[in-house]
Order: C-alpha cells, then sequence, then structure tokens
C-alpha cells in the first residue's frame, strides 16, 4: 500500500511518500480502508522529533482518520465490514490502510459524512473536553480563546456560544476575524499585535490558549481566581511560569492532552455523540477543509504549519 513516511526527524522535507507493507490485524481489530486523514499540529511536532511517536521503521506520522472497514478480527462484534467509522487516536494513519482496535472506531450518525467527521473528529474530541472537563464553564461567563479560527478554534468558539458563555478571542488576519465573528464571537482582536491586552486584563473567566506563546498573555486576560485552559503550542512553546505568582493571584493552569479523555469505547462514544450532536442541531458550522492528495503530504505540512490554513487540513489516499 501507498504511505507518506519518514526516516529521521526535520523538517518538511523528509516526508516521503511510497509503497510500504499493509497491515495485518489481530483479532481485535478491524482494517480500515481510509477515505480522509487528518492533518494536526501534533504531526508536524512528531516530523519535527519534539512530540511522542510510535516506533516503527520507517515512522509513520498520523493518528486520526475515516474510512470503511474491510476486515473484521475474529473477536471483533462492535463493528462489521461495510462501516464507515472515524479514529482519532490510533497511529499509523498516514496510509491507505490502517489497523485499528475495535474499541476505538468510533461509528458515525447518518448526517455526518465522512469528509465533515475526519474534519471535525480529533479538533472536536479536543473541544470537547477543553470546554466540559476543564473550562467548565457557566453560562453568562466571559472567556477568551486564542487562535479562535484554528481547526480546535472554531469547533470550541461555536460549542461555547452554544452552550450559552460570552467568548472573545484573537486571530491574525481580517478574513479570520470575520470568521470567528460570524460564529457568534462577541470580539475579536488582532493576534499579531498586543496593543488591545492592557484594555482587557483580568476580564476574563478563562483564558483557552492553544497557541503557548501566548501564555503570559492569557495570564493577564484572566481574573484572579480565572484558569487559562493550556492544550498547544502551535506558535511556540510558552515562557516558564513561576507558581508562586500564580499563587499570589489565585490563577491556575490547567492542562489536558486528549488522549487522557479517551481511555475506552464507551469515552469517545460519549464524546463523539455529545460533538456530532452540536453538528445534527446545526449550531456548529465549519469552513471547507483544504484536501491534499496524500502524495502531496509535504505541502499539506508545510501549508499548516505556516499558519495559513483556515480549519481542517486533510489527506486523501
Ligand atoms: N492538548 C490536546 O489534546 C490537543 C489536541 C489537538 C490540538 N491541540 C493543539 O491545539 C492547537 C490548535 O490546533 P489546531 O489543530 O486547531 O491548529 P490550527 O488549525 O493550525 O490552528 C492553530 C492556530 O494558531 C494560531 N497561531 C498563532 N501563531 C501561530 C504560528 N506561529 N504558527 C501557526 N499558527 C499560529 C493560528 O491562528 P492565527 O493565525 O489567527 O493567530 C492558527 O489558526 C495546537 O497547538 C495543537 O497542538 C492540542
Amino acid at each position: 500500500m501507498k504511505a507518506l513516511y519518514f526516516e529521521k526527524f526535520g523538517g518538511s522535507e523528509v516526508l516521503q511518500y511510497g509503497e510500504i507493507p499493509q497491515p495485518v490485524i489481530t483479532e481485535s481489530e478491524v482494517l480500515v480502508k481510509v477515505d480522509y486523514i487528518g492533518l494536526n499540529f501534533a504531526d508536524i511536532y512528531r516530523r519535527r522529533g519534539t512530540y511522542h511517536i510510535e516506533k516503527h521503521e520507517p515512522y509513520i506520522n498520523g493518528y486520526e482518520g475515516v474510512g470503511v472497514i474491510v476486515e473484521i478480527g475474529a473477536k471483533v462484534t462492535r463493528q462489521q465490514v461495510g462501516e464507515t467509522v472515524l479514529f482519532v487516536d490510533v497511529p499509523f494513519a498516514n496510509a491507505e490502510y490502517v489497523a485499528v482496535q475495535s474499541e476505538q472506531a468510533i461509528q458515525l450518525p447518518i448526517e455526518i459524512d465522512s469528509q465533515l467527521a475526519a474534519s471535525i473528529g480529533l479538533q472536536g474530541m479536543t473541544a470537547d473536553f477543553l470546554a466540559h472537563d476543564l473550562g467548565k464553564n457557566s453560562p453568562g461567563e466571559k472567556v477568551f480563546i486564542t487562535g479562535i479560527s484554528g481547526g480546535v478554534g472554531q469547533i470550541l468558539s461555536q460549542m461555547l456560544v452554544a452552550d450559552e458563555i460570552e467568548v472573545y478571542g484573537s486571530a491574525s488576519s481580517a478574513e479570520k476575524q470575520a470568521l470567528a465573528l460570524s460564529h457568534g464571537v462577541k470580539q475579536v482582536y488582532p493576534s499579531r499585535e498586543t496593543s488591545w491586552v492592557k484594555t482587557l486584563e483580568g476580564k476574563f473567566a478563562t483564558a483557552y490558549d492553544g497557541v503557548g506563546s501566548t501564555l503570559q498573555q492569557s495570564l493577564a486576560l484572566i481574573q484572579h481566581r480565572g484558569k487559562v485552559v493550556f492544550f498547544g503550542m502551535a506558535g511556540g512553546d510558552p515562557v516558564k511560569i513561576d507558581p508562586v505568582a500564580l499563587m499570589s493571584e489565585s490563577k491556575s493552569i490547567l492542562t489536558g492532552d486528549l488522549w487522557d479523555y479517551l481511555t475506552s469505547y464507551e469515552e469517545r462514544k460519549k464524546r463523539s455523540e455529545r460533538l456530532f450532536s452540536y453538528f445534527s442541531k446545526g449550531q456548529i458550522d465549519i469552513s471547507e477543509p483544504s484536501v491534499f492528495s496524500l502524495a502531496d503530504g509535504r505541502q499539506a505540512h508545510e501549508f499548516l504549519e505556516t499558519g495559513k490554513s483556515i480549519g481542517k487540513v486533510l489527506l486523501k489516499p
């Protein structure tokens, strides 16, 4: 089968496209013929060698995809051949076929097609745990989201708006700012300049920060007893934080990794159903994904890495 792989860590130039052996499933796995693969910022960190990646020779990136089950293991009872499933935490996804543990395969409701599922799976499940397990905001509370028109940002902001939270955020371009406003966000500030930060200091219950280099700014934006929900470094590593300084203002930083919130079939089912229900009710609308052929994976990495994308980047085998 064809796959996108790399032999050493580095820039997008390390990515190669070629033939590798097709996976052989175990009795608890299903074999998925992949329709769409979700590209994520974590794949960039993995390619650079700065984030956990499953051992394999050569390395095969990617943990998120949607496809049709073409074979099931002898002990699999939850799924059937021919069903379309989503997975968000399965390694070696940058390939035509992926072996998926039955408990990691998520069934899709009729109204969610495979391209939409691949566009919202990992980022949507992330938005779900950030909002419902970490942020836990009450209706009427004010929150701030950095990178509000990125993939997680678009879903998280609309999820919170639907939950009656007052959402504010930052985005770099006029196009991204307009997009967030069209999603019911109250006000969007330019992310590449900071003159507005002073006027908003201490105004928010929670700042959701997946940009990372903005951590100090997010801490300034929250009120005493407020919290920063820190979940990524798309814009660069955060500064080191002094816990004593946090304590003196009763501010907290909460963090989380999606995989710790997807530890069983039941948890995947509960989270995916809650996520899909926002879409079924028409409460979340996302931009069209940018689709690259898997063979053009290098260009897709460069597109995501430079922050040019609005919404999801997909790879199609
Ligand atoms: N903790 C978890 O479990 C988890 C799971 C999934 C994702 N994440 C993290 O969530 C963050 C957002 O992920 P995503 O999939 O939504 O990515 P994305 O679609 O690429 O969005 C990231 C946003 O970050 C902003 N940004 C600011 N400075 C940037 C820079 N120097 N380069 C690139 N982007 C920059 C961009 O918005 P502007 O151009 O408007 O500033 C961009 O829209 C990432 O840090 C990712 O690692 C964490």
